[in-house]
């Protein structure tokens, strides 16, 4: 049914496109449905059929004569027992004779005790109660039989008008998918369209060469949640990514803003790239191939995944594919682990994205050690989220300004976070100690050198001889002795390392 209703409605659709844009000409195109289905659909059902064919109440009356007719057997009956019932109270002169069912006995004709002797010839004993006689007459059980089978013929009739019904249709699937599809392409493109009229959002512009420029970029979820609890605007921030400046190194307080600095660069390139338009004044993307995220703490214990290993696991898909057009957000890399094994990853793992996959990457770090990697890695740059503290109280301006930043404020988050007082003391104190232990004995460490090469193992046994051989100057008889010799020198080299 609602197919039926559907492509009723996709006829009108057609008409109300915009003629010009290619793309929705294509659309048109899909959207006129199959010569007859909408009205075959409409003839056989009924408007509001029963969920389940074999319950019945699914074909509409009038498509089927048999049908129909088996059907009015099971509905006359009231009428027909009705009638009976007038013409056997006449015939008998028994006032107060009465045809009925039930489910057990089926028909019968019920007569009292007192007016037994009135019973006609043709009355067949069907079963006794206390007070009365139950009768039936071959009139009547020639009707039992027909409206007891005539309900499941009727279902029966109607799952195999259904199948028909499904088989009639199944040419048409090819073209009905069609309309699926195009209707469905219409409802995105809408949805789309609304929420870019609704939320002021603008046309992307695609540029041949590689780079990401947005202009007073927005998070169209962090910003329509702003805007619901009425807790300040959201905050645009501009984002300039080219080969020649192609990571951001963003440090900054907690909540300052980094994630979603980062994740709103993510989802405008996405939007861009399915063809909506953008949360931002102006966006220019060059080609983009994919965008690689590493974000959160998660763990896949059912699948041997640790927290730490799910998110190494990631980084290094990340590294395996990320190219120079792909798009990375690297978010706290390293945090799962060890503060120097947790850093000198971040540090390797920087410098790899830098020199070797050479991606537009976002990386948001809290290892302030981190902010020394562009002084030496020429195509990054340093931002920050800026904050300004009021007394004890940090104010988080989200405005993402060039530069590092130097500290974290994560005790005072805490604090903010409704932390105890005892543990906030206790942590600053701490904090305090740290700090002074660490001034005293920062040894320079270089973070960023990359790693010596690796001396070449000399070759084995084995390897030479692979080497050696000429496969193209030997018989299949000497390849065959050669891979003997080879496994033979293998197992020689096995027992004596
Ligand atoms: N540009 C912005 N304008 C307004 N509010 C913002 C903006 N950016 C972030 N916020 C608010 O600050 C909150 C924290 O932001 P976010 O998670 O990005 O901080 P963060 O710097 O990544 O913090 P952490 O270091 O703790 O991960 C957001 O949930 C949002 O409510
Ligand atoms: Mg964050």
């Amino acid at each position: 049914v609602a197919l039926g209703l559907a492509l009723q409605k996709a006829r009108t659709l057609a008409p109300l496109l915009p003629p010009g844009a290619a793309l929705l000409q294509h659309i048109a195109q899909d959207l006129s449905p199959p010569e007859g289905c909408a009205e075959l659909l409409a003839r056989a059902l009924k408007a509001e059929p029963s969920a389940l064919v074999r319950d019945g109440g699914v074909i509409a009356e009038g498509f089927d004569a048999e049908l129909d007719e088996l059907r009015a057997i099971g509905e006359n009956c009231d009428a027909f027992l009705l009638e009976l019932e007038v013409r056997e109270r006449e015939r008998t002169g028994i006032a107060n004779l009465r045809v009925q069912f039930n489910r057990v006995h089926g028909f019968y004709i019920e007569v009292t005790q007192s007016a037994l002797s009135k019973v006609p010839d043709d009355y067949r004993r069907r079963q006794t109660l206390k007070n009365a006689e139950r009768f039936i007459t071959p009139e009547l059980k020639a009707f039992e039989d027909k409206a007891l089978s005539a309900q499941d013929r009727a279902l029966a009739r109607e799952k195999w008008l259904y199948d028909q019904l499904l088989d009639a249709l199944q040419p048409h699937v090819q073209p009905l998918t069609g309309v699926a599809f195009a209707i469905a392409s219409l409802d995105a493109l809408c949805a789309l369209a609304e929420r870019a009229h609704t939320l002021n959002w603008n046309a992307p512009e695609f540029v041949a060469h590689p780079c990401i420029e947005i202009v007073q970029g927005r998070h169209p979820v962090v910003e329509a949640r702003l805007a619901e609890k009425s807790a300040g605007s959201f905050i645009a921030n501009d984002t300039r990514l080219s080969p020649q400046q192609r990571m951001q190194v963003i440090t900054g307080p907690n909540m300052g803003g980094k994630s979603t600095y980062m994740r709103q660069i993510a989802i405008i390139v996405l939007l861009a790239s399915m063809g909506s338009y953008v949360p931002a004044a102006e966006c220019r993307l060059g080609p983009i191939d994919a965008i690689h995220t590493r974000i959160g703490a998660a763990d896949d214990l059912a699948n041997a995944q640790s927290t730490f290993m799910l998110e190494m696991t990631e980084a290094a898909q990340i590294l395996h594919s990320a190219t120079a057009q792909s798009l990375v957000l690297m978010d706290e890399i390293g945090r799962g682990t060890s503060t120097f094994d947790g850093l000198a990853l971040a540090a390797g793992i920087a410098a790899y994205l830098h020199d070797r996959s050479r991606a537009f990457t976002l990386f948001a770090t809290h290892y302030f050690e981190l902010t020394e990697f562009p002084a030496d890695h020429r195509q990054a740059v340093n931002m920050h989220v800026s904050a300004t503290e009021a007394g004890r109280d940090i104010v988080f301006l989200h405005e993402m300004e060039a530069g590092p930043a130097s500290r974290s404020y994560g005790i005072q988050v805490a604090r903010l976070a409704g932390m105890p007082a005892a543990v906030v003391n206790h942590a600053q104190k701490a904090l305090g100690a740290l700090e002074a232990q660490q001034n005293e004995s920062r040894a320079q460490v270089d973070l960023f050198a990359p790693p010596p090469q690796e001396e070449a193992a000399a070759p084995s046994a084995v390897e030479s001889a692979l080497a050696a051989l000429d496969p193209d100057a030997m018989s299949p008889r000497e390849a065959l002795d050669a891979l003997y010799a080879l496994q033979k020198l293998r197992r020689r080299e096995q027992q004596q390392p």
